[in-house]
């Protein structure tokens, strides 16, 4: 292509790009959903807010991520605040989200934004990389949304509106630099906060992942999937790899009151931080051979399997009991404690043992009251 036909060519692309970034802010000018974290119309954007949010927004959904905001701002009102309080009165707030190691990272973030950065989280995407839990998405998401910088925050939602607008087929993991690309060529120099979550508001809910509601779509005409009947479609995943198996025996113990025996498990690691019921280790393969208890006791199979799928691997739970009644932990190393039964609904147990606790229990100790 000649010089000048490129140049031609290049501008043609800026305008349909321009034109694609102001129809979507029209549409969220007028459909904005109304979330707490968000700045209401001339009201400045609090980046202690929008960080947040995105902290929680990584580990549970808009609906649930309402409450423990409301309840951490509340408590918490700046970011000095949250770098005062103490470490246990944080878990203790972040309890039912899961993940541990996520509320350290943001405790030690509010500190290291009090420490090192005078109080005030830093604007560009570079420096808010620096901080302890934060990765590529949220520096880009709080760049954009706080600081009105021009950055691309990917999320799973633009992944999927983005592969559709432009019809990208490469799987994923294997498209994301392609997608963040094309998004970046969207983000208008004058809104870019505004434009990220226009585009994350179109992902939830007009562009969602079955039956996108095309026909009310600001970008239906500009689709290119939508134009090849592909959309649903996309975006393409890798096939899922055949994962390992691994496979224990959880010993379930209860003291004479009913309280159930748990451990807290390492901070570092899978589950790091998390309540589990006592078990032998996580064996790999299918091995049925000898599984040791922690302690022993009149052990007996309850008959029960649960069956739980990790990343990296997929564990198999063979339930033993004893009929052996507790009143004080046994003697063992680690951090041991008896968990109330109405306990086990309030404390953030991970799925695997949830599975557990409703096989020997039923679903209703997890039901609220
Ligand atoms: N998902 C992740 N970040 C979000 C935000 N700021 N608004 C809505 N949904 C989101």
């Amino acid at each position: 292509m000649s010089v000048m036909l490129q140049e031609v060519n290049d501008d043609n692309m800026a305008s349909e790009n321009e034109q694609l970034s102001a129809q979507l802010l029209d549409w969220y000018d007028g459909h904005a959903r109304t979330l707490p974290w968000r700045a209401k119309p001339g009201e400045a954007v609090d980046p202690y807010r929008v960080w947040m949010s995105e902290i929680m927004l990584q580990q549970t959904t808009v609906a649930t991520v309402g409450r423990y905001f409301a309840a951490f701002t509340t408590r918490w009102p700046t970011v000095a605040d949250l770098a005062q309080a103490e470490l246990d009165d944080v878990l203790r707030e972040w309890a039912g989200l899961g993940y541990y190691a996520r509320a350290r990272n943001l405790h030690a973030c509010a500190k290291a934004v009090a420490a090192n950065h005078g109080g005030r989280f830093p604007d560009t995407e570079e420096h808010l990389l620096s901080l302890p839990g934060v990765g590529p998405y949220t520096a880009a998401a709080i760049a954009a949304i706080a600081f009105d910088r021009r950055a691309a925050a990917v999320d799973g939602n633009v992944e999927r509106v983005m592969s559709r607008l432009r019809a990208i087929k490469t799987p994923l993991p294997g498209a994301k630099p392609e997608i963040r690309e094309h998004t970046l060529d969207l983000v208008p120099a004058g809104r870019p906060g505004d434009f990220a979550q226009a585009l994350m508001d179109l992902g939830a809910t007009i562009c969602t992942p079955k039956r996108p509601n095309c026909l009310i779509c600001p970008w239906m005409s500009a689709c290119r999937a939508r134009d090849l009947g592909i959309a649903e479609a996309l975006p393409m995943k890798a096939p899922k790899k055949q994962r390992p198996v691994r496979s224990a025996r959880i010993f379930w113990a209860e003291r004479s009151d009913g309280a159930v025996l748990m451990r807290r498990r390492e901070e570092k690691g899978l589950l790091g931080g998390m309540l589990e019921f006592p078990s032998s280790g996580w064996a790999t393969g299918k091995d049925t051979g000898e599984k040791a208890p922690p302690y022993a006791s009149g052990w007996a199979s309850t008959k029960l399997v649960v069956e739980h799928t990790f990343t990296h691997f997929h564990l198999v739970l063979d339930l033993h009991h004893t009929d052996e009644l507790f009143d004080d932990l046994p003697a063992l190393d680690g951090d041991w404690r008896w968990v109330a039964r109405h306990e086990l609904a309030v404390e953030a147990l991970p799925t695997a043992m949830k599975k557990v606790a409703i096989a020997m229990l039923g679903s209703d100790v997890f039901r609220r009251v």
